[in-house]
């Protein structure tokens, strides 16, 4: 049966849910699933903004048919042609053959190398671009980068919304709730937003900065991405986050400590360090175990905290095997400007924390602390001013941020 909800008075909701998926694009896990979104606008011409994943496929067929009833579809705007969101566009053009598939010429280029469609009736668009639908002005404002180099973003002038492809999205699925304000984005959704974002989105900050910069411009009364929920209340909030993020300003003041330990003794070092911090006046303090928690979470926390505390043993001569893989990942989203403490374990030949600062220092404005912890094995009741000082450095260093 049809799933659909409307957005306003002829733009509708007709994309679907997947809960069975494990990995996002087979690397992030999503408990919670994640939507694909598409919407239907039933104006004098009929618009569908984007498709979905297939395997979501029948239900988003299903809910197309309902919307349009009698009537064609006219239009397929492909805004990100990565295939999450046009898998469907072959089954389209074989439903309506005279449907017109609306993109830039990248997005022209690439849909052949995925799905060598029949592109006859293309219809080619550039930046600022306008097409009439009948009561909607759709305008094109490419986005390249955000986060694959084809993408575009579609403003509708006349209800002012702002398409947003993959920016503004989340992981997670809505559970019937469509728009932020059914739900509590703040303390429900943020941290998945974040994650999507920061994972899928944050090497490309700078890019990000310019699409910003260009919806500045524009009156903005809703935002509808390709996944997540839509957004109409506090746009600017939302907004400012994205600042934050693209041009890796800390989100918040706080302290994030990553352990990779095989005995339990690194572990126990990052508990003490938590606890001098917190006697110190820190509250906003997250540990998290490297070989548990999934690298997906730990990236969005670096983007989210100041301050960043590794805690590694020496493994093969090297870093922690999970704790390398993270500062690799680190690397390759393009973090930036943090300060960074350092603690090292090792039975003999202990080289973790040269080696982790080594990498710190091959990334962008990180500030790696001269103080660290060197444990041998074990941390030692003897080391208690040891970890001390080291606390004392990282609050100072949180002072002058
Ligand atoms: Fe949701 Fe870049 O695809």
């Amino acid at each position: 049966m049809h799933c659909v909800r409307k957005v306003n008075e002829d733009i509708y909701y007709v994309g679907g849910c997947d809960r069975r998926l494990e990995l996002f694009e087979n690397v992030y896990p999503i408990p919670n699933g994640i939507t694909y979104n598409s919407y239907l606008i039933m104006d004098e011409k009929k618009v569908l903004m984007d498709t979905v994943d297939r395997s979501i496929g029948q239900q988003f067929l299903e809910n197309i048919e309902c919307v349009l009833g009698n009537e064609t579809l006219d239009y397929l705007v492909i805004q990100h042609m990565e295939p999450d969101h046009c898998s469907m566009a072959a089954n389209l053009l074989q439903r309506y053959p005279a449907l017109k598939i609306v993109g830039n010429a990248q997005i022209k280029k690439m849909l052949n190398h995925f799905f060598e469609l029949n592109l006859d009736n293309y219809l080619e668009v550039k930046e600022n671009d306008t097409l009439n639908i009948g009561r909607h002005t759709l305008k094109f404002i490419s986005a390249p980068m955000v986060h694959w180099p084809e993408v575009m973003m579609t403003y509708d002038e006349t209800d002012k919304i702002l398409f947003s492809a993959d920016a503004f999205g989340s992981f997670g699925t809505m559970n019937g709730n469509l728009f932020d304000d059914e739900v509590n984005f703040k303390n429900e959704w943020l941290s998945e937003a974040r994650r999507y974002y920061t994972n899928i989105v944050g090497k490309y900050g700078p890019q990000v900065l310019n699409v910003l910069k260009k919806a500045s411009t524009l009156d903005i009364q809703l935002i509808a991405p390709l996944h997540g929920p839509l957004h109409r209340s506090d746009i600017g909030w939302y907004v400012e986050k994205y600042q934050k993020w693209a041009s890796y300003e800390p989100e918040e003041k706080g302290v994030m400590i990553v352990y990779g330990s095989v005995y339990g003794n690194t572990e126990n070092a990052a508990n003490v360090l938590a606890n001098e911090l917190s006697l110190r006046g820190v509250s906003n303090i997250k540990v998290y175990d490297v070989s548990k928690t999934h690298p997906s979470y730990l990236v969005s926390e670096a983007f989210r905290c100041s301050h960043l505390v590794m805690a590694s043993i020496t493994y093969n001569s090297g870093i922690f095997v999970n704790m390398e893989h993270l500062l690799h990942d680190l690397k390759a989203h393009n973090l930036q400007n943090r300060t960074v403490g350092l603690i090292e374990n090792g039975s003999w030949a202990c080289t973790a924390g040269k080696q982790m600062k080594e990498f710190f220092e091959g990334m962008k404005n990180m500030h790696v602390l001269e103080e660290k912890v060197t444990m041998t094995s074990s941390l030692k009741e003897a080391q208690q001013k040891e970890i001390e000082t080291f606390a004392d450095a990282l609050v100072q260093s949180m002072g002058e941020n």
